[in-house]
């Protein structure tokens, strides 16, 4: 079908913008079917490819950032059409291969797919009315898009394993104690928050900021002496860029930098 499950913008005033990325099936609590799925897969990788784009910001809702994998689609299936079809799931790799930092601004709901949806993104911000939880069980199911390794990694077996066992919600004060957010905003002035954000990232140098991200995600992917060891070849490798003669050019002159784009 042709429908629109997401509204795209850019934000900002600098060279590069922040893509905003509003989930939008508002009537579905922002259920994550394959259609809105694929556009959002796609948003992110032009997002990714577009050198206008500094950063990108993932968000839903007041009431739902997103409630999950549609059920309605997941109660049609069995098995086998499961597993051939890769339900759901076979689109959730693109947003693992953006390069650019994305940030989760989540407000309200945020359970099963769309708890893993955020804990994909980089940063998560949380409004104060956030409920983050991994409900499959409930349904007879498990996580099926990341909840059962990101979570424990993000906030601990225990925790992980609380939540992933009892399908039980957790506010916005929890989720920040246990590490799963990186700061509570007022919901009025989440996403004013999420675009500021995304604006000091823009005005800052891609090669560094994309090896930063590189380098964070490395410990979750080595031991830590390839992590060290890729985090030294890549600082080392960034002496070779513009953006740090200008970065420590502008420090000792006193002034503000002016990052090539
Ligand atoms: C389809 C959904 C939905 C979902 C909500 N809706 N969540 N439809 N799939 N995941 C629909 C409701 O059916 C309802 O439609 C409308 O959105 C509003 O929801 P209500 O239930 O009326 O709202 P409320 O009483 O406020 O309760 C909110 C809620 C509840 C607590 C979030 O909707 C809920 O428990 N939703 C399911 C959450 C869940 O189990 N998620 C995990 C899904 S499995 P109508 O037409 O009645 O208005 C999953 C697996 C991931 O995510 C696998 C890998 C991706």
């Amino acid at each position: 079908s042709d429908e629109t499950f997401i509204l795209t913008a850019l934000h900002g005033d600098g060279d590069r913008k922040t893509a905003l990325i509003t989930l939008n099936r508002p009537k579905q609590l922002n259920a994550l079917n394959d259609g809105l799925m694929d556009q959002l897969g796609e948003a992110l990788l032009r997002f990714d490819a577009d050198p206008a784009v500094g950063c990108i910001v993932i968000t839903g809702s007041e009431k739902a950032f997103a409630a999950g994998a549609d059920i309605g689609v997941l109660a049609q299936h069995d098995f086998i059409s499961a597993y051939t079809s890769d339900l759901i799931t076979r689109n959730w790799e693109h947003i693992r291969r953006v390069r650019k930092p994305v940030i989760g601004a989540v407000a309200g709901f945020a359970l099963g797919g769309g708890c893993e949806l955020a804990m994909m993104c980089d940063v998560v911000l949380a409004a104060d009315t956030a409920k983050f939880g991994q409900p499959e069980i409930k349904l007879g199911i498990i996580p099926g898009a990341g909840g059962t390794q990101r979570l424990p990694r993000a906030i601990g077996k225990a925790k992980a394993m609380d939540l992933v066992l009892s399908g039980r919600m957790m506010g916005a004060e929890e989720a920040e104690r246990a590490g799963l957010v990186s700061r509570i905003v007022p919901a009025d002035k989440l996403l004013d928050e999420a675009l500021a954000l995304g604006e000091l990232v823009c005005a800052l140098g891609n090669a560094s900021v994309i090896a930063a991200k590189e380098c964070v995600n490395r410990a979750y992917e080595s031991t830590l002496s390839e992590g060290l060891m890729t985090e030294r070849r890549l600082f080392h490798a960034l002496f070779g860029t513009p953006d740090q003669k200008e970065g420590m050019d502008a420090f000792l002159a006193k002034r503000k930098p002016n990052f090539a784009r």
